[in-house]
Formats: C-alpha cells, structure tokens, sequence
C-alpha cells in the first residue's frame, strides 16, 4: 500500500453484500458497484426469489451484460424451508452459487419466501458445511414482539449461537451487523464466522432517521441502532481483524418506494462506497487498515483469490448528489448532498 498523505492506492477491493435488482434499474445500478469493486457478492432477494441454480445462472448473465466487462458477480442461493440440498450443492458445484442466504421469513424485503425455522434446513446446512460452502445470514429475529432494535441480538441468543455449536465447521458471514453484541458474538466465535460491515452503520445511528423530522432515506434493516454500537462497528472494522470485512448492503429503492407511509428500507450506497468507508477509517487514524477491510479478508474468509490491480483514492472531495438516474429510476443516495472528504479516481 501506499500511503501519500493525500493519495491512498490499495488493492482493488470487492463488495461482499450487495444488492442489483433486475430490469431496467439492474442496468442503472450495476454500474456503480463494478466502477469500484471487482467481484460483489449478490443478493438473491428478487421476486421470484434466486432459489435455483438455473435462475442464479440466468441473473448473473443479466448483471454482466448491464456491469461490462471487468466484474464478477458471486451469485448466492435463497433459502426457502423446502429448498432442496442436491440443488445447493449442484450450484455451488458448478461454479454457479458462490454462498446461501438466510433470510428469516419476513424480516426484510424480499424474504416473504425465507426460513420460517432453521431447524427445516438443517440438512441443508450441514450439506453446506460438508463442501465448504459459506451461509450468509440476516441476523433478525421476526417475532413481533421483540423490540425492533433488540431484533439482532435476540437472534444471537435464540438462533445464532446454538448454529455455530452445532456446526462448528460451517463457514458463517453475519451479514450487516449493527449491534456491539454482534461485534462480540463474532470476535469470541471460531475462524469460521465473520461479519460484514455497511458503510451507513459505521456513519449514522438511529437518531439519523428522525433529525428535525422523519427521514426515509436513513431506514435500511436491520436498523441503525445506538450511538454505543455505532462505536462498537467503528472499532471492529477499523481493528485490522480478518473477521471484518467490506459489504455495502447497497440496497436501491425509487425515491417514491422510500419517501412513502411505508417507505422501504434500504440505503443505495454504491456510487460512493469507498469514499464514504475511507471517511471512517481516516476519522479512527486507521487508513492503514482500510485495504485489509475492502480487500484482503472477505476474499481470505470465502476462499479465493485476492484481486489483481489497484484504485486510487485522493483526498480532494467528492459532491454527492442529491438523486441518481438509475436509468431512469430517481433513487436518493446515501450521503445524498453532502461533501466527502476523498474522492475516487479508479
Ligand atoms: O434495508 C434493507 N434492504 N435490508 C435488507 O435486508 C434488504 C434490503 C433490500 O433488499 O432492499
Ligand atoms: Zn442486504
């Protein structure tokens, strides 16, 4: 790495959480995330939901034709209760499925067809820990009546923890964690759990979503939480530990779909990723950590190859506008009219 007081180059990082849609706005989104990232791990969260390896193959031809060349999409798999072993296994076989999500069913858009029980795909799991193959999870519990932000820790006590017991050879990614019970949960699991980190949790707690009134763009689930754990996410993924990794959870919604009685959650992110992580990084003193975060652990935890190349970053700002045309799609992004300190020249 070097390290000019104004210039930062490190090796070109991957965004191991994101989320591209379909259609036309997959062609206005994708984009953004190959300008910056190499390979970026998506989210099968469409509808219909990615639950087969055919339907993976199919998207992940859509996103590079809409990407260009340059990119690699890792497709993942959405579990559903009756998804069958022998079709995760094929996929993650044939090169297709890189990882399986976990959405408890109902705890975030697109998870209507989730989990209702892990105990209903515990064949599958243990399938998975058998071949290698990484679970990537939507830490919330659904219940109704556990507080909103107590919904992830809650997940550690009733369903996370007893998994990483009883497989303790299945490879686990806590996607987007918010809590400093996450952070602790993972630091104390074996080498086998590791956590990705947004970049909106390391700015923003729950405050954001109610300055001088309801702000829509600042809801993404899980919920940014207290000050305390914002804290927390900020020195876990400025540490330099390999169990913290880069994923966005850049999650594009039209402005009329957030700034509605029930807005949708999710944070569009990705055309200023690294500018906004680097904000962190820089404002904890830990630049130095920065290139292990974006590029070196995810790819260590998932087994592969660390990218060729580099970006650039220098510290000359960035205007983040206040709305992106995503070919033809008005979506608000994060940071939407601010002015970040460093700017990415690719
Ligand atoms: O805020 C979110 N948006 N969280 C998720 O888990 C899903 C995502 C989406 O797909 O919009
Ligand atoms: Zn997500």
């Amino acid at each position: 790495m070097t390290d000019a007081p104004n210039r930062l180059t490190i090796r070109r990082p991957d965004d191991w959480h994101v989320h591209l849609r379909d259609g036309a706005v997959l062609a206005g989104v994708a984009k953004h995330t190959a300008h910056q990232f190499a390979r970026a791990i998506v989210m099968p969260n469409l509808s219909p939901p990615v639950t087969t390896v055919e339907a993976a193959a199919a998207y992940r031809n859509r996103i590079v034709a809409a990407a260009g060349p340059g990119f690699t999409p890792l497709m993942t798999a959405y579990l559903t209760d009756t998804i069958a072993a022998d079709e995760i296994a094929r996929g993650f076989a044939e090169g297709v499925f890189t990882a399986a999500k976990l959405y408890p069913a109902h705890a975030t858009t697109g998870s209507a067809h989730g989990v209702t029980d892990v105990a209903n795909i515990r064949p599958v799991l243990e399938r998975m820990e058998k071949i290698g193959m990484p679970l990537l999870i939507h830490g919330e519990v659904t219940d109704a009546h556990v507080d909103i932000f107590d919904r992830e820790a809650v997940f550690i006590e009733r369903t996370l923890s007893g998994l990483v017991r009883d497989l303790p050879g299945l490879k686990v990614v806590f996607e987007h964690i918010t809590t400093a019970d996450a952070v602790a949960f993972v630091e104390s699991a074996g080498p086998n759990v590791a956590a990705t980190i947004t970049p909106q949790h390391l700015h923003i707690n729950r405050n954001a979503m109610f300055t001088g009134g309801i702000r829509p763009h600042m809801y993404c689930l899980p919920v940014a939480k207290r000050e305390v754990h914002r804290l927390a996410l900020r020195k876990a993924a400025t540490s330099g530990s390999a169990k913290f990794f880069l994923g966005t959870d850049s999650a594009p919604h039209a402005v009329g779909a957030k700034e509605a009685a029930c807005g949708c959650a999710g944070i569009f992110n990705a055309p200023y990723a690294l500018e906004s992580y680097l904000a962190v990084f820089e404002e904890e003193g830990a630049i130095d950590k920065f290139e292990g975060f974006a590029s070196e652990h995810g790819p260590r935890f998932y087994g592969l190859p660390l990218n060729e190349g580099t970006v650039t970053l220098e510290r000359s700002g960035t205007q983040v506008p206040d709305m992106i045309d995503a070919n033809g799609t008005p979506i608000v992004p994060f940071h939407a009219g601010e002015e970040l300190v460093w700017r990415y020249l690719g």
